[in-house]
C-alpha cells in the first residue's frame, strides 16, 4: 500500500494540522424568548434548558453568556393572546416590551450584537406570518406591517434585522424603509430558504404562535426543493440581504452547502428548536452523549458551509470549550 490515509490521523498534532473545519463561539448566535414582567424564568416544556425570560433576569443571563465568550443573540417575544390582533399592531406599539428590551440590552451591553425577529406570527391572532384574508395569506399587504415593525426595531437600536416571514419582496421593502430613515448601518439577515418544517414545534410552544388554522405551505418552502433555494437566495441578495439563512439546518445540510457554493454573501444556519429538542430528549434518556453529539452537530453545519449558526446549544457548547 503506497497511500495510507491513516498516517495523517496518527497523533493529535497531525490531526490538528489537517483539520479542515473550525468551530468556536464566534460562529454562534444564541436565541432567547422574552416575556413581559419581572422575575420570570419559565422553562419551555418541549424545549428543556430554554426559558421564557423577563428582561431583568435576561440581563443577568446575557452577562453570564458574555463571560463564556458568546456575544451574538437573537430575541423572540412571547405575547399573551390579549396583545395579539389580526394586523400585529403591538409589534410597533411605543410601549412594546420587546422594543424596550432591545433599548435596554444595547444600553447595558453595547458590545452585544443583537438580532431581532421581523414577522407577524408572534403578534398575530391568526398565528400566521402574513395578513390573512378569507383564509389567504396576503403578501404585498403584509409588507408595510413588516416595515413598521422593522423601523421600530431599528429606532430601538437593533444591529441585525431577522425577517423570518418568507413574504416575497420583503428584503427590498425593509432595506428601503431603513435607508430612507438613515439606518444604513442596520444589517439584514434574511431567512432565505425557510422550509415548511415540523421541526419548529417547540418554538411555537414557546411563543404560543402555532397557526390557528391551515399551515404555512403557501409561503414557507417545500422540503422537497433544493434548486428553489437558489432563486430565494438570488432575490434576497439582489434586494440587499447581508446574510442568507437556511432553516432548519440539520436536515438541510445539502441546502447550506449548495447556497454557500452558489452565492457571494455569508450563509447562516438555524439549528431549530425541534432539532435541539430531539437531542435533549435522547441525552436525557442516556441514549447518546450530549456533549459529543452537540459538538458534532454544530461542526456538521460549519462543514456544510455555514459561517454562523443560530442554536439553542450555544451556551452549553461555549461551556464545553471552557472545560
Ligand atoms: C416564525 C418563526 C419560526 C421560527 C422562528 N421564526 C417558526 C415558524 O415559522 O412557525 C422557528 C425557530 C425554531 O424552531 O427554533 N416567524
Amino acid at each position: 500500500m503506497l497511500i495510507r490515509p491513516r498516517r495523517n490521523r496518527k497523533n493529535p498534532a497531525i490531526r490538528a494540522m489537517v483539520e479542515e473545519t473550525h468551530l468556536s463561539v464566534d460562529h454562534l448566535i444564541y436565541p432567547f424568548f422574552l416575556v413581559d414582567g419581572k422575575g420570570i424564568q419559565q422553562e419551555i416544556a418541549s424545549l428543556p434548558k430554554n426559558y421564557r425570560w423577563s428582561l431583568d433576569l435576561l440581563l443577568k443571563e446575557l452577562e453570564s453568556c458574555l463571560h463564556v465568550g458568546l456575544n451574538k443573540f437573537v430575541l423572540f417575544p412571547a405575547l399573551p393572546d390579549a396583545l395579539k390582533d389580526a394586523t400585529a399592531t403591538y409589534s410597533y406599539a411605543e410601549d412594546n416590551f420587546y422594543l424596550e428590551a432591545i433599548r435596554t440590552i444595547k444600553t447595558h451591553f453595547p458590545e452585544i450584537v443583537l438580532m431581532s425577529d421581523v414577522a407577524m406570527d408572534p403578534y398575530s391572532s391568526d398565528g400566521h406570518d402574513g395578513l390573512v384574508s378569507e383564509g389567504k395569506i396576503l403578501n404585498d399587504e403584509t409588507l408595510p406591517i413588516l416595515g413598521k415593525m422593522a423601523l421600530a426595531q431599528a429606532q430601538a437600536g437593533i444591529d441585525i434585522l431577522g425577517p423570518s416571514d418568507m413574504m416575497d419582496g420583503r428584503i427590498a421593502y425593509l432595506r428601503n424603509v431603513l435607508d430612507a430613515a438613515s439606518f444604513t448601518d442596520v444589517s439584514i439577515m434574511a431567512y432565505t430558504a425557510k422550509y415548511a418544517s415540523a421541526f419548529y414545534g417547540p418554538f411555537r410552544d414557546a411563543l404560543n404562535s402555532a397557526p390557528k388554522y391551515g399551515d404555512k405551505k403557501t409561503y414557507q418552502m417545500n422540503p422537497a426543493n433544493r434548486r428553489e433555494a437558489l432563486l430565494e437566495a438570488q432575490l434576497d441578495i439582489e434586494e440587499g440581504a447581508d446574510f442568507i439563512m437556511v432553516k432548519p439546518a440539520l436536515a438541510y445540510l445539502d441546502v447550506i452547502a449548495y447556497l454557500k457554493e452558489t452565492s457571494s454573501v455569508p450563509v447562516t444556519a438555524y439549528n431549530v428548536s425541534g432539532e435541539c429538542a430531539m437531542v435533549y430528549a435522547a441525552a436525557d434518556k442516556g441514549w447518546i452523549d450530549y456533549e459529543s453529539i452537540v459538538s458534532e452537530i454544530l461542526l456538521s453545519m460549519r462543514r456544510a458551509g455555514a459561517n454562523g449558526i443560530l442554536s439553542y446549544f450555544a451556551k452549553d457548547f461555549a461551556n464545553f470549550l471552557k472545560k
